[in-house]
């Protein structure tokens, strides 16, 4: 792909950045009901997006940027789940138009962690295979209504957190072997359904492109032991490959398969699943990535029960990496390298091109005066560019790059402490204020980096 093609974007998702929360017909989402520790904000207001769109829309041409990646909110759109609400497809009608009169090209993702409440209640959500039928349902609303003018498209964002945060997805099993099995039966059904979308999306949406976005994974071995290199190889497995491999190839890696089979926790299938799950490939990879991980064997007798989900086996633990700056928000550290590594790794097994949808720095910015000062995270976003533009060079198909986040938003699971924007967000996690919008010294940074790069 040749360089001028090339997207300078920004990132949001919508239940982090929107709130609107019961206004234009919303429905109640997970992400509305889930229990949050008190002083840490939920995402009733958020961002307060829904109230400000055409300032964040004009913010975002003044930067300068060409893509804009954010996330459909499935209980805008389809109310409790089962109709279409039409004052929230009005929001995004509007929200895709502002975009492209103002020269930036709209990149929703279909499933960014929330879901409709009622699908838990009713059938448990992602466990049952209704779920497949309900998600298509959304996507072929999705389509229709958007299609015409959208031309980019993610399907799930981050499978890896999807399946395993039962917050987000209302996995509310007590016993913990049941609770991996339904884990893993109901990643499955989210491979089922982006397989479908696709299929459907090849029939109604004309000369579009649409893939998943992975949680990028750069795993390396805690030291060069043989334990320590086949526990890297594992989780490489169980982190990234099972979710690729089965969203470009249709499979799972064997390894995955088998540690399954033997767990009891293998999902169940259907026949004609396989002929669905081989076909229908994505057009591109979308990358999200923070840092890189680093990975060792367990001790003996070890116990794992307190990691998440996707750490709770026998093949492989979390380690320490001292090579890496580590922050306070950045627990794993800073590694602008592994970017280059995992994007050429995913390359080399996919031959997919790729997008940058999230990457970016998190810090308790504050403000001073009327501004904010964020060296730190210029030089984060910098030294990850670089290494974007090292991958174009050497000639591998990077078509955008979008820092997390556009504007701060409430961080998945640490409120609004945990700070990501170019753009401050003047609110606090218990006090919303009128979530003022002041551009940080990143975002004029950014706009020069974006005009310099012309
Ligand atoms: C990604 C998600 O996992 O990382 C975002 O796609 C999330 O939704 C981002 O906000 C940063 O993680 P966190 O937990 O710091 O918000």
């Amino acid at each position: 792909m040749e360089k001028k093609l090339f997207h300078w974007g920004a990132s949001t998702s919508a239940f982090q950045v929107e709130g609107g929360y019961g206004e234009g017909g919303k429905g109640v989402a997970t992400t509305d009901v889930r229990n949050i520790p008190v002083g840490i904000a939920d995402s009733k207001v958020a961002s307060d997006q829904y109230h400000h769109l055409k300032e964040d829309i004009a913010l975002m041409k003044e930067l300068g940027i060409t893509l804009y990646r954010f996330s459909f909110n499935w209980t805008r759109i389809m109310g409790e789940g089962y109709e279409e609400n039409q004052a929230g497809i009005e929001f995004y009608n509007q929200l895709i138009d502002l975009c492209l009169e103002n020269g930036i090209t709209p990149f929703p993702t279909l499933y960014h962690f929330e879901m409709p409440q009622k699908f838990v209640e009713d059938f448990a959500g992602w466990q049952s295979r209704t779920c497949v039928d309900m998600f298509v349902k959304y996507a072929e609303t999705c389509f229709r209504y958007f299609g015409d003018r959208v031309k980019y498209w993610g399907t799930i964002n981050e499978q890896l957190i999807a399946s395993a945060a039962s917050d987000l997805n209302g996995n509310h099993e007590a016993n913990s072997d049941q609770k991996m099995k339904k884990m893993y039966q109901m990643s499955y059904h989210m491979s089922l359904a982006e397989k479908k979308t696709i299929e459907l999306f090849r029939k109604t949406v004309e000369n579009g492109m649409i893939g998943p976005v992975c949680s990028m994974q750069v795993v390396y071995p805690e030291s060069p032991s043989p334990a320590n290199i086949l526990a890297a190889r594992n989780a490489q497995d169980f982190l990234q490959n099972c979710f690729l491999d089965m969203s470009v190839f249709g499979r799972y890696p064997t390894s995955y398969s088998n540690y399954l089979k033997n767990k009891g926790w293998y999902p169940e299938t259907k026949e004609e699943d396989a002929e669905l799950l081989k076909n229908n490939r994505p057009d591109f990879i979308g990358i999200n990535y923070y840092c890189s991980t680093c990975i060792r064997a367990l001790d003996e007798g070890e116990d794992t029960s307190k990691l998440p989900p996707f750490y709770r086996n026998e093949l492989f633990t979390l380690g320490d990496n001292p090579y890496l700056t580590k922050t306070e928000w950045m627990e794993f550290g800073i590694d602008p390298e592994g970017l280059y590594i995992g994007m050429r790794d995913i390359y080399e097994r996919y031959e997919l091109p790729m997008v940058v949808a999230e990457n970016g720095l998190a810090y308790s910015d504050k403000l001073d005066g009327e501004k904010v000062f964020d060296p730190y995270r210029i030089d984060y976003l910098e030294q990850h560019i670089n290494q974007c533009e090292r991958l174009i060079e050497e000639g591998y198909p990077v078509f955008g790059y979008c820092p997390w986040s556009l504007l701060d938003l409430v961080s998945s699971h640490q409120g609004f402490k945990k700070r990501y924007g170019l753009i401050y967000v003047d609110r606090t996690d218990e006090d919303v204020k009128e979530c003022r919008r002041i551009p940080k010294e990143s975002y004029f940074w950014y706009k020069e980096r974006i005009q310099s790069s012309k």
